[in-house]
């Protein structure tokens, strides 16, 4: 029996790619084959991402309802993997067991299709040494940005998730410096993509060069998701849990004052006081200008109205 729920969301124009892209994982196939950019310029809405790409919008509009339906014969089945319904742990597991462990292995191989094609076909063919130097600049890039995301932005995505890591402590660039980062990416596997013609099959000089072509477009379809699963899930996910500039230089100090206030104004004044005398305790013989504000803050919530409705 045909259901209320089983009507698919209407698609507005406004939309954001990476935000439809998050919303149903399914529609990527269909931007990668419109070549719609869902990852790196996530951002972009729609509409404006169809008018760049001389697409009609509603026309496109059409076809991810048509994919949401579950009537389009191109795409692929629904994946299990669904980003957006994980937690920033498994995101990371993810981002790091599937697309940087599988990038370590297929970037030589894929170097070393470059060299042969172009030790056998590069004397009648420049533009291939071409491609492989795009590519050995590529991959340097990323190696060096996978391993930045290792050691430095997946720990703290992690650390924040636990609550081990205090967001005030967190560098305030790190996270647009990887968007930016990704931004480059993308301009560089979109001129690779140029450079090799677009990866079109029939104009393989040979088996190696059609195996290099099909695991170029591999390479890129695969570094789309990643990013994706990155710029448009995880990062804000994480710019989330930051809050923004406002906790950027802030004490941790002045971020405990700001969640007693929080709690007491949730109706927990009592047990804000005495969280905040507390604190009260332990700070006054090593910071007693600090501990003096959580004085102050506890004898404020004393005398709030409040403070007496807990009690009741
Ligand atoms: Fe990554
Ligand atoms: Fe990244």
């Amino acid at each position: 029996m045909y259901k209320l729920e089983d009507v698919p969301p209407a698609i507005d124009n406004a939309s954001t790619l990476g935000m439809l892209a998050a919303e149903q994982p399914l529609r990527i196939a269909l931007f990668e084959r419109l070549h719609l950019d869902y990852c790196c310029g996530g951002s972009t809405s729609l509409d404006d991402a169809c008018t760049r790409r001389g697409l009609d919008v509603d026309s496109v509009r059409e076809q991810i309802e048509a994919v949401d339906r579950g009537g389009s014969r191109h795409d692929e089945a629904a994946p299990e993997w669904r980003p957006r319904e994980a937690t920033i742990e498994e995101l990371c597991d993810h981002i790091v067991s599937v697309h940087h462990d599988g990038m370590r292995e297929e970037m030589p191989r894929i170097t070393e299709l470059l060299e042969t094609v172009v030790r056998v076909h590069g004397a009648d063919h420049a533009d291939l040494e071409v491609v492989e130097q795009a590519f050995a600049s590529l991959r340097a890039e990323l190696e060096e940005h996978i391993e930045e995301e290792e050691v430095v932005l997946f720990p703290t995505c992690r650390g924040l998730e636990q609550g081990s890591i205090d967001p005030a402590g967190v560098e305030p660039e790190l996270i647009a410096r990887h968007r930016t980062e990704h931004e480059a990416v993308g301009r560089k596997l979109a001129a690779l993509r140029e450079l090799a013609g677009g990866y079109e099959l029939s104009r393989a000089l040979c088996a190696t060069h059609r195996s290099l072509l099909e695991g170029l477009l591999r390479f890129e379809t695969d570094l789309h998701r990643h990013v994706h699963e990155e710029n448009n899930v995880l990062l804000d996910r994480v710019d989330a849990l930051l809050d923004g500039p406002p906790l950027a230089g802030a004490t941790p100090v002045d971020v405990l004052v700001e969640a007693l206030v929080e709690l007491a104004d949730a109706g927990r004044a009592e047990r804000a006081s005495r969280l905040a005398a507390k604190a009260y305790a332990g700070l006054r013989r090593g910071e007693p200008d600090q501990a003096q504000r959580l004085d102050a803050l506890m004898h404020k919530l004393i005398l709030s109205p409040r403070y007496n409705d807990d009690k009741e």
